[in-house]
C-alpha cells in the first residue's frame, strides 16, 4: 500500500468544555445497586461530569468552540462550515448547529446537525475534510456536544454508571504541508439499531404521558451484545484506517479512542499492536460522552504536548446505529 501521499485538510486549532459538577462512583451507590469496585472494574469509570440542568448541549459546545477558534486564531466571520454532532439536541427544530452559528456570531457559515451517534465527530471531520477538498468550504468547525444525562435512566444501573456529559471542538482548514488527515474509515450497520436505543420521542412514538411513564423516551442499551459489537468494530476501524494510509500499530504515537470503556479500549489497542503506554485513557475522569469524547480526549492530548509536530495519531470511535469509524491523523 502506498502512503497517503498528501493530507487534503489540517486541523488548527482544539477546544474542549466539560461540566464543573462531577459525579463519583460512590454517589452513585446511594442512587442504584451498584459499587464503585464493579463499576471500575467493568468498565474503567471512576467518576463523569453532569451538566446543570439549565446548561444546554450548545452551550457547552459554544464553550469548546471559542477556545478551538482561539486556539486557531481564527474570528467566527471565517467559519463557512459549521457541523455539529450530537444525539442530544436541545431541541428537534432547528438544528443546534443553527443556535450555536447564532450563540457564535458565525455568520458566513452553513451550519447542520449530524447523526451518527459516538461516532459523529469523527464522521463530522471526514465530512469538512471533503467539503474543503471540493472548493465548497474554506474554514470548518467540527464540534460535538452531548448531554447524556438527559436521556440516561436514572434507575437502570446497567446504563447510569456509564455516561457522562461534554463537549470538543475542531477548526480544520485545507492542509498546507504535511499535517492533517491522513486516512478515513466510516462505517454503519442499521441492522443492529435496536441494541442501542431510544424508543420514543420521535414521529414514530411521539411522547405521550403513558410514554413519559414508561420511560421510553430514554436510552436503552443490550449491553453484552453492545460490547461484543464494539470490540469488532473497532477493531475493523483501526486495521482500516491504518491499512489506508500505508501504516500499521509500530507506526503509530499515540491511539486516541472512543472512550467508552476501558476493556473495549484495552482490546482495540492489542488488536491494533499498540501497546497501552501510547494509548490515551480519560475514561475514569469522564465516562461515556459520546460523540464528544474523541475531540476532548484530543484536545487534552495536543494541550499536555501527548503529540506534538510529525507525531501519527489513529482515533477509533463505535456508536449507536451503530456507527464507526477510524481516522489517522499527522500532526
Ligand atoms: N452495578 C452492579 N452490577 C451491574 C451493573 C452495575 N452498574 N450493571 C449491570 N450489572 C450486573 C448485571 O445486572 C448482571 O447481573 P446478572 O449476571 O445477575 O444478570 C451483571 O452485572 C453482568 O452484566 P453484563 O451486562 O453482562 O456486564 P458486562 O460485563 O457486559 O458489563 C457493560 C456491562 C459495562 C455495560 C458492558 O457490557 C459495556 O461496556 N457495553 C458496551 C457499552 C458501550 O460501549 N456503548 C458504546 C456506545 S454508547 C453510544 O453510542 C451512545
Amino acid at each position: 500500500m502506498v502512503k497517503h501521499p498528501k493530507p487534503l485538510v489540517e486541523i488548527i486549532g482544539t477546544g474542549r468544555y466539560l461540566p464543573e459538577r462531577v459525579l463519583t462512583n460512590e454517589e452513585l451507590e446511594k442512587m442504584v445497586d451498584t459499587s464503585d469496585e464493579w463499576i471500575r472494574e467493568r468498565t474503567g469509570i471512576r467518576e463523569r461530569r453532569i451538566a446543570r440542568d439549565d446548561e444546554t448541549a450548545s452551550d457547552m459546545a459554544a464553550a469548546a468552540s471559542r477556545k478551538a477558534m482561539e486556539r486557531a486564531g481564527i474570528e467566527p466571520g471565517e467559519i463557512d462550515l459549521l457541523i455539529l454532532a450530537t444525539a442530544t439536541p436541545d431541541r428537534w427544530l432547528p438544528s443546534t448547529a443553527c443556535d450555536l452559528q447564532a450563540m457564535l456570531g458565525a455568520s458566513n457559515a452553513m451550519a447542520f446537525d449530524l447523526a451518527a451517534a459516538c461516532s459523529g465527530w469523527l464522521y463530522g471531520l471526514s465530512m469538512a475534510e471533503g467539503y474543503i477538498n471540493a472548493g465548497r468550504a474554506e474554514i470548518a468547525l467540527v464540534v460535538a456536544t452531548e448531554k447524556m444525562s438527559s436521556m440516561v435512566d436514572w434507575d437502570d444501573r446497567a446504563t447510569c454508571v456509564l455516561f457522562g456529559d461534554g463537549s470538543g471542538a475542531a477548526v480544520v482548514r485545507k492542509a498546507t504541508g504535511d499535517r492533517g488527515i491522513l486516512s478515513s474509515h466510516h462505517k454503519s450497520d442499521g441492522t443492529l439499531g435496536n441494541l442501542l436505543y431510544r424508543p420514543a420521542g420521535g414521529v414514530h412514538i411521539p411522547l405521550t404521558p403513558e410514554v413519559l411513564e414508561s420511560k421510553g423516551h430514554l436510552l436503552k442499551m443490550a449491553g453484552r451484545e453492545v460490547f461484543k459489537n464494539a470490540v469488532r468494530s473497532m477493531a475493523d476501524a483501526a486495521d482500516t484506517a491504518l491499512r489506508k494510509a500505508g501504516l500499521t500499530g509500530e507506526d503509530v504515537d499515540l491511539l486516541v479512542p472512543h472512550q467508552a470503556n476501558i476493556r473495549i479500549i484495552k482490546s482495540t489497542a492489542k488488536y491494533a499492536g499498540i501497546p497501552m503506554d501510547k494509548v490515551y485513557v480519560n475514561v475514569d475522569r469522564y465516562g461515556n460522552m459520546s460523540s464528544a469524547a474523541v475531540p476532548v480526549a484530543l484536545d487534552e492530548v495536543l494541550e499536555k504536548g501527548l503529540a506534538g509536530p510529525g507525531s501519527l495519531v489513529l482515533s477509533v470511535a463505535f456508536g449507536a446505529g451503530f456507527t464507526w469509524s477510524g481516522m489517522t491523523f499527522r500532526f
